[in-house]
């Protein structure tokens, strides 16, 4: 006690003492960023999203989804055998800025992808009341009747490419990216040919329902429906995890 009163009546001493916690903070904080690529390790399956899946993630944030969903499984038991595998690092290492979160009004969304058909999304987007009678979730019927804007989709993709989303522009990038994504997903990783690629998932899967346009909802669910679903896990894991499904 008498110790800790010289302190605070010694503004001097006092800073001096806090500039030091200051930093052990900082350090702690701060160096294990530089070997932030050590740390998050490579898996097989992890791709960035395609333009379309941009685009809904985007809108995914603009709704505000994540203030009553979160996007991380932690590794304990009851998250397990309600979500699946825990998320992995590597499955968010392309999501700028990711969207963990912590608030669970509703569900995790992480493992979200393949859950429910393309239908069953637009119906619960529209009025979740429909599908999940005591569901309180609001409704987004706005995403049906809005056209979907991509006008500066590359221009999205480049300011990705620049915090280290490995988007391609030269035939360097691209044959790097056919390398390690194959050659469908370099194609849509494809800066230059970004709205064609938007153009043609969004037409060839039809995620809305509506064959005549590309609307918000077209790239929403085509986000919702690629969520966990990269990583391909019964390679891993066998026993452990088996053992609860
Ligand atoms: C006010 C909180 C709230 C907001 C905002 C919200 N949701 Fe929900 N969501 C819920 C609740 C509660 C449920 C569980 C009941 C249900 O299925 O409707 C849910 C369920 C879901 C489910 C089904 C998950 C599952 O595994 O059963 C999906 C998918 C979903 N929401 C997507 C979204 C998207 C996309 C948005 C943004 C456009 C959004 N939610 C915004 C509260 C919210």
């Amino acid at each position: 006690m008498i110790k800790h009163e010289s302190i605070e009546t010694n503004s001097g001493l006092l800073i001096i003492l806090t500039l030091i916690v200051i930093s052990i903070g900082g350090l702690v904080e701060i160096v294990p960023l530089f070997y932030i690529n050590d740390t998050v390790e490579d898996v097989a399956g992890v791709r960035p999203y395609t333009p379309l899946e941009l685009r809904g993630r985007d809108i995914y944030q603009r709704e505000g989804c994540y203030l009553c969903h979160s996007q991380m499984i932690r590794p304990f038991r009851d998250e397990l055998l309600r979500y699946g595998h825990y998320s992995l690092a590597a499955e968010s290492r392309y999501d700028h800025p990711f969207q963990w979160g912590s608030k669970r009004t509703g569900p995790d969304l992480a493992r979200v992808g393949g859950k429910f058909s393309n239908e069953w999304h637009v119906a619960h987007l529209k009025n979740p009341r429909d599908v999940v009678p005591e569901s309180i979730m609001p409704n987004y019927p706005w995403l049906l009747e809005n056209d979907l804007d991509y006008a500066d989709v590359q221009a999205r993709m480049r300011a990705l490419k620049r915090t280290g989303v490995p988007y391609s522009e030269t035939q360097q990038e691209y044959d790097r990216n056919i390398a390690e994504f194959g050659l469908v997903v370099a194609d849509r990783l494809d800066i230059l040919n970004a709205e064609d690629s938007l153009v043609e998932q969004a037409m060839g899967q039809n995620y809305d329902g509506v064959l005549s346009r590309i609307t918000e909802m077209d790239a929403l669910v085509a986000y919702l429906q690629v969520l966990g679903t990269m990583v391909d896990f019964s390679q891993y894991d066998e026993g452990y995890f088996v053992e609860f499904r």
